[in-house]
């Protein structure tokens, strides 16, 4: 199979690119809620949301642990705005912290909504700590290289 070389090219219109997502974090998630994620006013349940943060929180953590890991603590989490059915969520992530057995992380959601009259709004942040852990359950040590 051939190596890609150069990065694919960008085909997105500079003036279709979303504006104001972030650049100094990684994209580590995409999705959009369904009907079913809603409650009768047609706002998403805040319970899904959190979970859709706990598997975006997981992906960094994951990678720097070499490993199966676990949540351990949801340290802050504010949910500054609705979400909408059709609304498409971006989860952004950064490592706060590296701790013995324990990696902290600071994720931002944003939706992408009204198509006709783009515009993104942050609506969600959290902290999340995720430890590593063995076969037995036991936290063991972040790998340093
Ligand atoms: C995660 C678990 C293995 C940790 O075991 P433990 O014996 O409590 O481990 P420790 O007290 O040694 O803590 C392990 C790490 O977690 C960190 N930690 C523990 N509680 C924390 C908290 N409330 N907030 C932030 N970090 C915390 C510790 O600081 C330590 O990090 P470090 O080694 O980088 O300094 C254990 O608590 C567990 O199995 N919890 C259930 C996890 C789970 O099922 N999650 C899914 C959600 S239901």
């Amino acid at each position: 199979m051939s190596e890609i070389t150069s990065p694919a090219p960008n085909l997105v219109p500079d003036s279709l690119a979303p504006l104001k997502l972030p650049d100094d974090r990684e994209l580590v998630m995409r999705v959009m809620p369904m009907p079913a994620d809603a409650n009768g006013n047609g706002d998403i349940f805040g319970g899904w949301i959190m979970a859709q943060v706990d598997l975006a929180g997981s992906v960094l953590p994951a990678r720097i642990a070499k490993g199966r890991i676990t949540t351990v603590a949801v340290n802050q989490f504010v949910f500054k705005q609705p979400v909408s059915v059709g609304d498409l969520l971006s989860f952004y992530a950064k490592v706060e912290r590296i701790g013995r057995t324990s990696v902290t992380v600071h994720v931002e959601v944003y939706a992408e909504r009204n198509p006709a009259n783009l515009h993104v709004v942050k609506v969600t942040e959290a902290n999340l700590t995720f430890v590593a852990i063995d076969k037995d359950g036991q936290p063991r040590t972040i790998p340093r290289s």
